[in-house]
């Protein structure tokens, strides 16, 4: 895992961002996988910034995202569709952009429609992610095993904890998500991991004291051989 340590959480966005700008320069028809949560909102807003300077161009890009809560509507606020139509995808000119559908009425067929569409696609160039507290990557919540495919997850109280400031006192929060496995992401040719904030800096130093903590699920990261973790001096313990 290669590390760069950011000043601070814009550095972080604008780390990433010359990652993607090169990215697309060198393989316009990239497949990206795409993730949410609050740590790519800055990175979203720098990619849309750097798009309508010129300076990035989505035209031949499919984008794959990690997770949606089941069930959900897409209209919904808080469902994963409406934030990346929200922060990116309505900003920015991407060929096609795909999530698991949180309406479909299967979920077990929605999980297998998804692996075909990503296994068609070529699977993912560029995968983004970050960590939750619990150190779930997507929705791969800590477990004893990690599917490798698509799959519908019980969230850990844990995550439902850390995601529920985002749900209003009328909203019911979702306590399941599809997620793409652990096969699916560690299948990805490259995969960028951004953590900021000294809240997860307990999380991140998981991932450097040369173990694989199996209760972990980033600690997987560490088998991968092409993983760019780009984190700020607070998430870094310093
Ligand atoms: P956060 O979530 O960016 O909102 O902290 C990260 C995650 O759960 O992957």
């Amino acid at each position: 895992m290669k590390k760069i340590v950011c000043e601070n959480y814009d550095e972080i966005c604008r780390v990433a961002a010359d990652i993607y700008v090169k990215q697309l320069s060198d393989k316009p028809d990239t497949v990206l996988g795409l993730a949410t949560g609050s740590t790519p909102i800055g990175l979203y807003s720098e990619l849309v910034r750097r798009y309508q300077a010129g300076e990035i161009d989505f035209s031949r890009a499919v984008s794959f995202n990690l997770d949606e809560y089941y069930p959900i509507k897409k209209s919904h606020p808080q469902s994963y569709d409406y934030f990346m139509r929200d922060n990116l995808f309505d900003k920015v000119n991407f060929a096609k952009t795909m999530l698991p559908n949180g309406e479909a009425d299967d979920p077990g067929v929605e999980c297998a429609r998804y692996d075909a569409e990503l296994e068609a696609a070529g699977g993912i160039d560029l995968m983004l992610l970050g960590i939750g507290l619990n150190g779930h990557i997507g929705f791969n919540e800590p477990a004893v095993s990690y599917p490798l495919g698509t799959y519908l997850v019980d969230l850990t109280q844990s995550s439902l904890e850390a995601n529920s400031r985002f749900f209003g006192p009328d909203e019911t929060q979702p306590n399941r998500a599809l997620t793409l496995g652990i096969g699916g992401i560690l299948a990805s040719k490259k995969i960028i991991l951004i953590i900021s904030g000294a809240v997860k800096a307990e999380i991140a130093s998981k991932l450097f004291d040369g173990k694989i903590h199996t209760d972990v699920p980033a600690c997987l990261l560490l088998l991968h051989p092409d993983v760019t973790l780009i984190i700020d001096r607070a998430a870094n313990g310093e």
